[in-house]
């Protein structure tokens, strides 16, 4: 049995969030599992050695778009990744957007990849039984597969679907089904949502298999899927929550390359070196406590109820700093500038994508917040326990699955039961008070280090549905 994900980001060929982490590591601890992704005009894919190994044609809407799968012949991945080069489509520094804002012809990229790939595949004689596809962007691939004349010889392959983010559903008019290879009519239902043609609601139907990334989410989206609710409940004989894991092999304190401080002796001299390095660097006082965020500035994340959340405790408490890593919406990039000029000292606030920072951030905090309005599962909060920091998560999504209210016994971390500015505040008043009760404090750290998080026992999951489906 041998499995291909197809997917638009993958780590570290192209990261925007957490899917790339996840189709970055699950390769690794199944045998038989290879990538295929877009191939970006971005600095990492010019960098890279490729060897072409396919080259076809397509005609689509009023062009031929030329295209070719290569192989990555330089990088050790730990799996084989396949990347599509249409340079009309794709060859821009970007994966979604550039300096210039977001991608304008997004449903024409996402077909022309979806339809390379099954061109490939079609005319090829390839080990692969199962087709992995993740979020909208290859939720077109299962319709295609199953009614499309052009790859009617792939029909006997199996589909599964991963929904990393349900907000996100790729829908796009009637008027432009002709970017889709020609497909038995009679199906069209399969496609339409709410008068659309709904990449990610045709996948939830026609995939053999749909998992979301935890299991809270997906008993949440059978409640409120923004209008697909029922589609949940219908479906729901093929469905299963997996909860995400994290790549040991990169996110380890003693290895680490992007931490100032590796760990060579106890956890609390690993996470003092690490503040007093982040500190430095962020201008910041070490014996404050240190709460930060690291993310995507939008609403979904949370980010407007922090930022104002942000402002009132730092009006009347001097204890602790606030950090934030992350860029998104101008307007609230706008509030996180405002409080780094009114709080200088007290606040380091970095609106940037920044890898190598990220990681110092995990390693040098003492607690890091999420206040997530949804939250499929969040990695966040895996990486930074897995760096002895306590997380402070609304309690939503993946965020109930892998952290347990400090309260209890083994508990790791802060608890919000609802979202709003005053839970926000009270959860990082409650953090400041346990950073000052220094048993509870390395106990919630010890607790937190001690959670297994790697991807042995999720990837073994999909490993069972792969081999059900081929049963
Ligand atoms: C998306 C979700 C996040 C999840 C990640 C990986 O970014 O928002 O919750 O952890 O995908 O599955």
């Amino acid at each position: 049995m041998s499995v291909l994900h197809v997917t638009a980001e993958c780590y570290p060929a192209a990261k925007v969030g957490g899917l790339a982490d996840v189709v970055g590591a699950v390769p690794k601890y199944l045998s038989g599992a290879d990538v295929i992704m877009p191939k970006y005009g971005t600095a990492w894919f010019r960098n890279q050695t490729t060897e072409t190994i396919f080259k076809n044609t397509f005609w689509f809407p009023g062009q031929t778009i030329e295209f070719s799968i290569q192989t990555l012949t330089s990088t050790d991945l730990g799996f084989t990744l396949f990347v599509v080069d249409i340079p009309s489509k794709f060859d821009r520094d970007g994966v979604y957007s550039d300096a210039n804002g977001f991608f304008a012809d997004d449903d024409e990229r996402w077909l022309c990849f979806q339809r390379a790939v099954l061109i490939w595949l079609s005319s090829s004689n390839l080990p692969y039984t199962v087709l992995h596809v993740h979020d909208h962007h290859t939720g077109l691939i299962p319709f295609m597969i199953k009614y499309s004349y052009d790859y009617s010889n792939l029909q006997s392959l199996k589909t599964v679907l991963t929904i990393h983010n349900l907000a996100y559903q790729g829908a796009f008019g009637w008027d432009r089904q002709y970017l889709l290879a020609a497909f038995d009519n009679w199906k069209s239902g399969l496609l339409d949502w709410d008068h659309h043609i709904n990449p990610l609601a045709s996948a939830i139907r026609c995939a053999d298999w749909v998992t979301t990334v935890s299991p809270s989410y997906l008993e949440e989206l059978k409640e409120d899927a923004g209008g697909l609710e029922w589609l949940f409940n219908s479906e729901q004989h093929k469905c299963s929550g997996i909860l995400n894991g994290i790549d040991t092999t990169i996110w380890d304190r003693a290895t680490d390359k992007y931490l100032a401080k590796p760990q060579t002796t106890s956890l609390d001299q690993f996470k003092l070196d690490n503040k007093i390095e982040l500190c430095k660097q962020l201008n910041v006082k070490p014996s404050n406590c240190i709460v930060s965020f690291i993310g995507r500035m939008v609403e979904q994340k949370g980010a407007d109820v922090l930022a104002y959340a942000a402002h009132q405790i730092l009006q009347t408490q001097s204890d602790v700093n606030i950090v934030i890593l992350g860029t998104g919406d101008p307007y609230l990039e706008d509030q996180f500038k405002i409080l780094k000029e009114q709080y200088p000292g007290l606040t380091g606030i970095t609106l940037a994508y920044d890898e190598s920072l990220a990681h110092q951030i995990y390693a040098g905090s003492d607690f890091l917040i999420m206040p997530s309005r949804h939250e499929p599962c969040g990695l966040n909060q895996l990486y930074s326990m897995r760096y002895g920091t306590i997380p402070i998560v609304h309690n939503t999504g993946g965020l109930i699955d892998s952290v347990k209210d400090y309260k209890t016994s083994g508990g790791t971390g802060i608890k919000l039961k609802e979202l709003s500015v005053k839970s926000v505040i009270d959860g990082i008043k409650e953090a400041a008070a346990i950073y000052k009760d220094s048993k509870l404090f390395n106990q919630l750290r010890e607790n937190c280090i001690a959670e297994d998080f790697s991807w042995e026992a999720s990837s073994k999951k999909y490993q069972y549905i792969y081999e059900s489906l081929n049963d």
